[in-house]
């Protein structure tokens, strides 16, 4: 509603339940930390912590992971001056909006989720309870996650395949929300980055955690060499041509390497390399790119405290955005100042100095418009507009819908709450 928004968000969560591994530095670290480097995007980058309690009951663990992968984040150059990193649970304006989804999402939605139903057919083909050992937070995971999303209205999200269903939740809930309560939130849509390869794992399957079948990013160098020399080859002999097609080892060089060094190990294998020589050199390759990196990982595992500095920092610059939204959010749905009430009738009955709008041009050219109360104590500010007609347009929106008309842009000035700036809009709109 205000006149373009210059820049598009971005929003990411990585749930802190295990280590990261060469399988998430190239799937999700590495693409999303180049993406963060681009112009005209504000990117937002959390840990989702309250996510990874859904599976995982071991506090240590939970702690551990939240380190390492924060450290592997910053190690691999995300700039927390650049984007909002922080951890979920910082963020106490998730799990408040998570509730006021919670009482949008219809339950018929939620057991359609593909992570929910798997458990369910797993308990199903043992012929055991279909609830049996599922927790609440697996069915209300989608809507935890609409929650991450919506309340930073962030446009892209990318994600793995494996995530597309719940960002099509996370705008079905969204938009009943907006539905009942006005235009809140923005309706964020999937990214999958098709050029981003999935790593295959040791055993050539997909790298992952639940196939045990791993390298660790931040493996130290003896132990990285140990885990690349583990990985599945043919037994084809030193001599005898090799098949890049399905070789993991291939793959996961390709992922790491330039095209001009793809070709020459396209050409090693055309001349028969022997298996322990390319995995001397995938293992070079990976340690070239990794080795600066693993050092400033080190220096954060040893210095928790920097890290943790870091993630409160950034949950107050997220929730510069959080705690104004979560305000009107609460208004809408009716969670309001008590007294918001007993002045609509008082304005009807007695005839009290009204609220004003107020429009003006600033040097730059732009048209702008301020909310004042009688005695001229500021309200709201707009943003600039490119004619007087937008600017005159939105107004009309607050006149006629009240704080409900509010973009996501429009935030009640300096030590006003979104009740004052409801009440008075009420009074301007009774009055007219
Ligand atoms: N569910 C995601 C995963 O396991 C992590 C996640 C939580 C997330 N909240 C999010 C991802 C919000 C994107 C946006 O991969």
């Amino acid at each position: 509603m205000t006149t373009s928004r210059a820049t598009s968000r971005v929003l990411t969560g990585i749930t802190t339940s295990g280590t990261p591994h060469l399988g998430n530095y190239v799937g999700s670290i590495r693409p999303s930390v180049r993406a963060s480097l681009a112009a005209g995007v504000e990117s937002f980058y959390f840990l989702a912590d309250y996510h990874a309690l859904i599976k995982i009951d071991d506090p240590a663990r939970i702690q551990r992971s939240t380190l390492e992968i924060a450290a592997s984040w910053l190690a691999a150059g995300l700039d927390p001056a650049r984007v909002a990193f922080y951890r979920q649970s910082d963020i106490p304006e998730i799990p408040e909006l998570s509730w006021l989804l919670t009482c949008m999402a219809p339950k018929g939605l939620l057991n359609r989720a593909h992570a929910y139903k798997a458990s369910v057919d797993k308990n199903l083909a043992t012929q055991a309870d279909p609830d049996a050992d599922i927790n609440a937070g697996l069915f209300m995971y989608p809507v935890l996650m609409a929650a991450d999303i919506v309340l930073f209205n962030a446009h892209k999200v990318p994600v793995g395949r494996d995530q597309i269903q719940h960002i099509e939740m996370a705008r079905d809930i969204a938009q009943r929300f907006n539905h009942v309560y006005g235009e809140h939130f923005v309706l964020p849509e999937a990214v999958i980055e098709e050029s981003v390869a999935t790593l295959p794992g040791l055993d050539g399957r997909k790298m992952s955690k639940s196939y045990d079948n791993t390298i660790p990013l931040f493996a130290p160098r003896a132990e990285l060499r140990k885990l690349i020399a583990g990985i599945k080859t043919d037994s084809r002999a030193p001599g005898e041509p090799k098949d890049p097609e399905g070789s993991a080892l291939f793959e996961i060089y390709q992922a790491f390497a330039s095209a001009e060094e793809t070709t020459a190990l396209r050409q090693a294998y055309a001349d028969g390399i022997a298996w322990g020589d390319a995995k001397q050199l995938l293992f070079e390759r990976i340690d070239r790119e990794v080795a600066p990196m693993r050092e400033t990982y080190q220096r954060y595992m040893d210095n928790p405290g920097e890290v943790q500095d870091i993630l409160l920092a950034g949950a107050a610059k997220a929730r510069q955005t959080a705690t104004p939204l979560i305000a009107k959010l609460r208004h809408a749905v009716g969670l309001r100042d008590l007294r918001a009430q007993g002045t609509q009738k008082a304005a009807k009955t007695a005839k009290v100095a009204l609220p004003l709008f107020k429009q003006y041009r600033e040097s730059d050219g732009k048209f702008h418009f301020k909310l004042v109360d009688a005695q001229g104590r500021l309200l709201l500010q707009s943003n600039g507009f490119d004619s007087p007609k937008d600017a005159g347009h939105t107004i009309r929106q607050l006149q006629d819908h009240g704080v409900v008309a509010f973009g996501t842009e429009l935030h009640p000035a300096e030590g006003v709450s979104v009740d004052d700036v409801a009440q008075a809009l009420e009074l301007i709109r009774d009055a007219q």
